[in-house]
């Protein structure tokens, strides 16, 4: 029956058994090359197009911005879709237009500014200057990478296991730089994936309403904070 169906029918038959699969969790593994691009655009069309979602209710993560617009030109050849309304694209992405849609659920002000990675240096720099931490102890570099790393793994200051006197004082400037960027109404580009994690985690009831289907990819290369992103929507 399906077959019959031309946005099915260049599949092979284990890409028409993954299109199909029943609406529920589903988890495909494929490797490199073999079509699993193709798998996740068709599964959305079908989805689609037999009306088991409609195209808000669809949540499609990748990486990088280059794996996403490739999705969206794929399902926009297969369906008369506005794939510019759906919630495709990367995780910082989709994060940041998450929060801004639901900017005072996330404490944040509506006209947030992101921090890159040389901004967030900068702003580490100067706090330090402002609290006198010794720079050959604590170089800005180091505590970047700890500050990213911690929010990588979803551990705002409280969380973190601290030991040692060393990680205690960093654990302190990690505090100081949440409360430096809270005040200036600026996210880093971490911030935007355990901020989004956080509200997915705490505002369940809100955001299953969002999304009923999530397509995400490349397991594999993702930190623990993109997987858990990726978890803690509806199903995926
Ligand atoms: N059933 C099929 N019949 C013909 N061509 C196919 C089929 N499946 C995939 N292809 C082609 O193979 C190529 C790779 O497919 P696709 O990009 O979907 O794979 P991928 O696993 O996402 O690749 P990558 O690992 O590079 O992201 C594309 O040109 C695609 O059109
Ligand atoms: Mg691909």
């Amino acid at each position: 029956m399906y077959d019959q169906t031309p946005l099915l029918s260049n599949l092979n038959p284990e890409q028409l058994r993954a299109v199909t699969l029943p609406s529920e969790s589903a988890l495909i593994l494929a490797g490199a090359g073999s079509g699993k691009t193709r798998v996740l655009t068709t599964r959305i069309a079908w989805l689609l197009q037999t009306s088991q979602v409609g195209s808000g209710g669809v949540l499609a993560v990748t990486f990088t911005n280059k794996a996403a617009k490739e999705m969206m030109l794929r399902l926009q050849a297969m369906l008369p879709v506005n794939v510019r309304g759906m919630w495709i694209g990367t995780f910082h992405g989709l994060c940041n237009r998450f929060l801004r849609a639901h900017y005072k659920m996330a404490n944040l002000p509506q006209t947030f500014q992101i921090l890159d990675t040389q901004d967030q240096l900068s702003a580490i720099k100067r706090l330090c200057k402002q609290h006198g931490v010794d720079d050959e102890r604590f170089p800005p570099k180091q505590l970047q990478w700890f500050i990213a790393g911690c929010k990588e793994d979803g551990l705002r200051p409280k969380d973190v296991d601290v030991r040692d006197d060393e990680t205690r004082r960093k654990v302190d400037i990690y505090q100081l730089y949440e409360d430096q960027c809270q005040r200036e109404g600026v996210v880093d580009f971490g911030e935007l994936m355990l901020r989004s994690y956080e509200l997915l985690r705490d505002k369940w009831e809100m955001t299953t309403k969002v999304f009923t289907h999530s397509e995400v990819r490349e397991w594999a290369t993702w930190p623990t904070l993109c997987a858990s992103l990726a978890c803690s929507t509806k199903s995926s």
